[in-house]
């Protein structure tokens, strides 16, 4: 009998698993993908196919695209630039490969049991595990924690196939394909359609709404729609796909813009119209667990309604991000061990890693004024940066936004540099409750790009010191 067994082993999982091994309770996690050992291979979706992988290619592509085209001006000339697509994914696969092992050592290390099969609730305490070899056993638990991530969404229109691919076969294509479509300007869309626009693809993007990036903040949406335009990315806005045909060396798509129809074909398709949980066959369908539009209703603590079931990560409602999940994880093993814990849902950082970077936390201008919030905006521009200035990386701004009355800062929003390690700076100081004044009286290493957060605070007052305060 264990205390906990989790299922699934992604970042809401694995780490779940570890903090309850931790807390002294006695923890299983069963996964059912298998490393080539026949042990189960850890880290789910993030460290095999996502975050992890996606951020590697985007890394190799950047190095590519700046050497072939931005170094003349720092006079560094090469010749002979070529490209080896074999050794960019060996590369990628070798982190994935360093970083899965490691959550074995740590399972080893917290004494975390891992159990290789494909999971499933049964009962309030019992869970079936289907092996690889088709045995089937049943292992108890006072606690269960589902954690089994999602899956991209696959729409009628344009059916997976050799060319027509999600973001796991995007991430390994074996040759740079010449022309590239993307259905879904999101997040995916943008960092895989990055990667392989500055590896040479011409790409496409075909997206049903008329509005880039929605959920940014309006200046930064407009900003990054201008830049990723001039490296070259084409937009299809207002466009919805009719269908797309897989037509063995290429493929045809059908679109409509505004009820006129257009044909374009590409050698490649990746469709990234979002991601929806993976709960087939995981919850016994005699078990009454709620479900709203596919997820695993939960309270604010990720308790089910059948107290010793507990959800997290990706089958739960809030954004599917691995570090939303990796809180939950930890919340539900300390609930578990009678712990006080909650996850402060109103700072959940997001991050684009596409070039420039985009990142932000708490709310934006147009959320604010819906909730008839007053406040005030300090922004500072990376071109008065002089860090930006000297890593070529000056587009972009920081934005500080702040309760007009009591100066507390309500959303940061940065497009440039290091925009995810700048926003992390602003959310430890937004836990702490600080005011755009409390940034400002901080002092900042000369030169950082962090001076830009800096600056971008104080102007929230009118007191930036390296540019031209407007009053607002
Ligand atoms: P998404 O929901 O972010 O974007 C999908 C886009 O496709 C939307 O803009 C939608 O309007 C459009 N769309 C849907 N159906 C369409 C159609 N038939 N024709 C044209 N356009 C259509 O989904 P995405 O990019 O697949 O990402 C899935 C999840 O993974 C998201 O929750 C995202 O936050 C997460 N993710 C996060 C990353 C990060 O934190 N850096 C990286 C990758 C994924």
């Amino acid at each position: 009998m264990f205390d906990v067994i989790v299922i699934g082993s992604g970042p809401a999982g694995y780490v779940a698993a570890i903090r309850a091994s931790q807390l002294g309770l006695k923890t299983a996690c069963v996964e059912e993908l298998t490393d080539t050992d026949g042990s189960a291979n850890l880290g789910g979706t993030c460290l095999n196919v996502g975050c992890i992988p996606s951020k590697t290619l985007l890394d190799s592509s950047h190095r590519y695209y700046e050497a072939k085209n931005n170094l003349g001006s720092h006079g560094i000339n090469l010749e002979n630039l070529s490209l080896d697509i074999e050794t960019m994914m060996n590369r990628k696969d070798k982190i994935v490969k360093k970083l899965t092992s490691g959550v074995k050592a740590l399972f080893t290390a917290n004494k975390v049991e891992s159990i290789v099969g494909r999971g499933k609730v049964l009962s309030d305490v019992l869970v079936e595990v289907t092996k690889p070899d088709g045995s089937i056993t049943q292992i108890e638990a006072k606690n269960i924690i589902i954690a089994t991530g999602s899956i991209p969404i696959e729409i009628q229109s344009a059916k997976f196939s050799k060319n027509i691919v999600d973001s796991t076969g995007a991430l390994s294509f074996s040759d740079v394909p010449k022309k590239l479509g993307i259905i879904g300007a999101g997040i995916i869309g943008l960092e895989l359609g990055s990667v392989w626009s500055r590896l040479g693809a011409k790409v496409t993007v075909i997206e049903a709404l008329d509005e880039f990036l929605p959920m940014t903040d309006h200046e930064i949406a407009k900003e990054s729609f201008k830049e990723f335009k001039k490296q070259g990315l084409d937009f299809k806005l207002s466009s919805k796909l009719i269908n797309a045909k897989d037509l063995k060396n290429s493929v045809k798509i059908k679109y409509h813009t505004n009820n006129k129809e257009h044909e374009l074909e590409f050698d490649k398709l990746i469709v990234a119209v979002g991601r929806k949980p993976n709960l087939k066959d995981v919850i016994n369908k005699d078990i009454n667990l709620n479900l709203n539009n596919g997820f695993i209703e939960v309270d604010n603590f990720c308790q089910t309604k059948i107290p010793s079931i507990w959800a997290v990560g990706d089958v739960v409602r809030g954004p599917m991000l691995a570090h939303k999940g990796s809180e939950e994880g930890i919340m539900v093993a300390e609930r578990i061990a009678k712990n006080h814990f909650a996850v402060n849902y109103s700072l959940v950082p997001s991050v684009i890693y596409t070039h420039p970077e985009i990142a932000w936390v708490g709310k934006n201008e147009k959320e604010l004024r819906e909730e008839g919030i007053n406040f005030k905006v300090g922004k500072f521009p990376f071109s008065a940066s002089g860090r930006a200035l000297a890593v070529d990386q000056s587009s972009g701004f920081v934005k500080v936004i702040s309760d007009s009355k009591t100066d507390t800062i309500l959303g940061v929003h940065v497009i440039g540099p290091a925009a995810a390690e700048l926003v992390q700076q602003a959310l430890i100081s937004m836990e702490f409750g600080a005011s755009s004044e409390d940034i400002g009286l901080t002092m900042f290493s000369h030169p950082t790009v962090s001076e830009a957060l800096h600056e971008a605070a104080l102007s929230s007052n009118n007191q930036a010191i390296h540019m031209w305060n407007k009053v607002k």
